[in-house]
């Protein structure tokens, strides 16, 4: 049954209703496309449409979810990473643009050796490990999480892309059990154990994901202090890290002693990412 809510009307409630958003009226586009499943331009071009009862109230429900906090990968269900879509939900992280940095060194490196083996350690929704499977056609790929759930997702998620053949999923906690490899990747929890209970991604993403322990440091510390084992000779580690950049660079030279470790900024100049060749 048709409501008498137009799309622009719809449009410019939503935009009230997430005031407090970055990007309000783009938000409430990106919503209500989803629930309509026509594109933003269409809902540009059709300012006049008449809204259903049942998509209203969708939308509606979705636009008081958001002003609650929930995270707008949640609402839709899917989320961009590396320009690949994932399903997302409450199982995993939503993947973040800074991660695909991991990927951009991973491709580089494993690029220039067929069959380089990777594991992609806490893997949550599969994101690091199939955005490679997908750009690495001859890798011999891993990826581990002590989560079932984020397994559950991580499979679902190969499975749409099909490369459900191509990489093996493991229950472990990092890289116990687990064999040698040319590239390890990871973005661990990081966060203090504070942050992640204070901070609105807490209360929405899964504590597994982002707690890290008292300073933060204890997923990080315990894969630094057990990665080189798992290393072929040549072998690097990849990690994504938070703040502490000093304090990690200073363990992964402990544990690796002569190997080449270094930070690689973001494209603000954060120092993001941990990379050790050994
Ligand atoms: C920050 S999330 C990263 C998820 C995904 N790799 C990404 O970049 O979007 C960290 C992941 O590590 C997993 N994890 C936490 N502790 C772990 C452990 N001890 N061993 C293996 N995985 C762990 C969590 O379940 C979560 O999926």
């Amino acid at each position: 049954m048709k409501s008498n809510c137009t799309v622009l009307k719809a449009v410019r409630h939503g935009a009230s209703v997430l005031s407090s958003a970055d990007n309000p009226q783009l938000e409430a586009e990106v919503l209500l496309s989803h629930y309509l499943n026509e594109s933003r331009s269409w809902i540009a071009a059709h300012p006049e449409k008449f809204l259903s009862e049942t998509t209203l109230a969708s939308y509606n429900c979705s636009l008081q979810m958001r002003n609650e906090g929930e995270p707008l990968p949640y609402l839709l269900g899917y989320w961009e990473f590396f320009g690949i879509s994932f399903t997302v939900d409450k199982r995993a992280l939503i993947p973040r643009p800074e991660t695909e940095t991991i990927v951009e060194h991973s491709i580089s490196i494993a690029g220039k050796h067929p069959n380089s083996r990777i594991v992609d350690v806490g893997t949550g929704c599969g994101a690091i490990a199939i955005a490679l499977a997908l750009n690495l056609p001859d890798a011999l790929l891993f990826a581990s999480d002590i989560s079932l759930d984020a397994l559950s997702l991580a499979r679902t998620n190969s499975l749409r892309h099909a490369v459900h053949n191509r990489i093996e999923f493991v229950q472990a906690d990092l890289l116990t059990g687990m064999g040698k490899f040319d590239v390890i990747c990871a973005n661990p929890p990081y966060l203090t154990t504070q942050e992640a209970c204070t901070l609105s991604v807490g209360k929405h993403e899964p504590r597994l994901a982002l707690d890290g322990g008292r300073n933060g440091l204890n997923i990080v510390r315990k894969l630094i202090s057990t990665a080189g084992k798992h290393l072929n000779k040549g072998g690097s580690l990849l990690m994504e890290i938070g703040n502490s950049s000093d304090k990690i660079l200073k363990m992964a030279k402990y544990y690796f002693g002569s190997a080449d470790c270094s930070m690689v900024p973001d494209l603000a100049g954060r120092p993001r990412m941990l990379k050790i060749t050994t």
